[in-house]
């Protein structure tokens, strides 16, 4: 892997990329305060979601992973969430999915986070498995099930039982429970490597559809064993998971979860699904994260069971991330259809949640950070090598 040259920024935190130039003035504006949890300090609450980019080479991060996170963190954005990560081969959504199941993966990887973290941004991952949902194509190569014969491992697709998603997904094996426990150890073996390559923030994927998912939903779960029917079964491979990552993962840095808030099986928000998933099991799953330790539960929703009508619009998912915060008390970051900065700062204003996470908003416009700030008059640090772009500072001074 060749050696790169970092473009750095002034690690002063407070000269920053996207952090307010008098701290003072902008004291009120909850999008551009700092969070520290654990000894870890993220600049401001805007936060780049995870979004897999389908571009890896047997999981592997390269240049266009490099150019494509960087343009967030240098631009401003707080915390940059790289891309859902498979912690086995298996656990991959498409062949070209990332991927963090070998000690090979952490030199690239590290590439990617010590460029975020030369911008003042911080590194986040977040490591997954897509359980019945695995071996399909992307998105742009047609989402379809992707056979052995195309580098894909369609019979070997691993969920809690023998049911699909879909007749459009592969028919999942029901997991042993020498399969679970070493699902266990390979997401261990991935929060070492994450952690080895500079990660500062480590998210277990919980939500959509995956592996993590399928097991907390009695609508993707239909085990009679001790991890299927109640929900403490249910739950109990997830906060496995949740509690060996933990131990895992250096204390001082800090662990998010992203679950979905529930199946929309009605498409009422709160609607209840005591078989299956609901907001309200969704709350007793966080509170037992919070005794684990995890800090932040990011909350979405949604994409386990096909054929279901989603509530979609702007905000739809931010009254889980309230709900969550207030019942379990413990931070939340809301995502989904949030793309106006000054209705995202209405969000953390009103006590909804802590941070704001985008995603499609940032691939339209990866100076959303700084963007935000203007709307909501902040002066900010611009990366240094843009500044002259900074229109408050540079319009009308010598014209040029
Ligand atoms: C291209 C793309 C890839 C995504 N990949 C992931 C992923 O790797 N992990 C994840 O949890 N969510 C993923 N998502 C979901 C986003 O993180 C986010 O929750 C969703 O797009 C809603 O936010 P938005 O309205 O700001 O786009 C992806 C979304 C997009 C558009």
């Amino acid at each position: 892997m060749a050696p790169i040259i970092l473009p750095s920024q002034a690690q002063n935190v407070k000269t920053r990329p996207g952090t307010p130039r008098d701290v003072e003035a902008s004291k009120d504006v909850k999008l551009f305060q700092p969070s520290t949890i654990r000894s870890i300090t993220i600049p401001n609450r805007i936060v780049v979601a995870p979004m897999c980019m389908y571009s890896c080479q047997d999981g592997f991060l390269n240049d266009f992973h490099l150019a494509h996170y960087f343009s967030f963190a240098f631009k401003g954005a707080g915390l940059v969430i790289i891309e859902a990560t498979a912690v086995e081969p298996q656990g991959r959504i498409s062949p070209e999915d990332s991927g963090l199941w070998s000690d090979e993966h952490i030199a690239p990887l590290k590439r990617v986070a010590d460029m975020i973290k030369a911008q003042g941004s911080v590194p986040g991952i977040q490591i997954a498995h897509a359980g019945r949902k695995a071996s399909m194509g992307s998105p742009f190569a047609g989402y379809r099930i992707i056979p052995e014969e195309e580098n894909g491992w369609s019979k070997d697709v691993r969920g809690p039982s023998e049911l699909p998603f879909d007749e459009k997904h592969c028919q999942p094996h029901a997991l042993t429970k020498e399969g679970i426990q070493d699902l266990v150890q390979m997401f261990t073996d991935a929060t070492v490597r994450a952690d080895k390559a500079g990660i500062e923030v480590l998210e277990i994927h919980s939500a959509h559809g995956y592996l993590l998912h399928n097991f907390l939903s009695g609508n993707s779960n239909k085990r009679t064993d001790e991890y299927g029917g109640t929900l403490e079964n249910r739950m109990r491979f997830p906060l496995e998971v949740a509690k060996a990552v933990r131990a895992a993962w250096p204390e001082h840095k800090p662990l998010w979860l992203r679950f979905s808030s529930t199946d929309f099986k009605e498409p009422e928000q709160f609607a209840n699904d005591p078989e299956g998933w609901d907001i309200y099991q969704a709350t007793e799953y966080a509170k037992k994260l919070k005794e684990i330790g995890v800090d932040v539960i990011d909350c979405s929703a949604g994409a386990n069971i096909s054929g279901v009508r989603y509530p979609t619009a702007p905000h739809f998912q931010v009254p889980f991330a309230e709900t969550v915060r207030r019942e379990a008390d413990i931070p939340t970051g809301a995502v989904g259809l949030i793309t106006d900065p000054i209705e995202a700062e209405q969000v953390l204003q009103e006590g909804k949640a802590d941070y704001i996470l985008l995603a499609r908003e940032f691939l339209r416009d990866n100076g959303w950070a700084l963007r935000a700030a203007r709307d909501l008059n902040v002066t900010v640090k611009w990366p240094n090598q843009y500044e002259r772009a900074d229109n408050e500072r540079w319009v009308g001074k010598n014209g040029k």
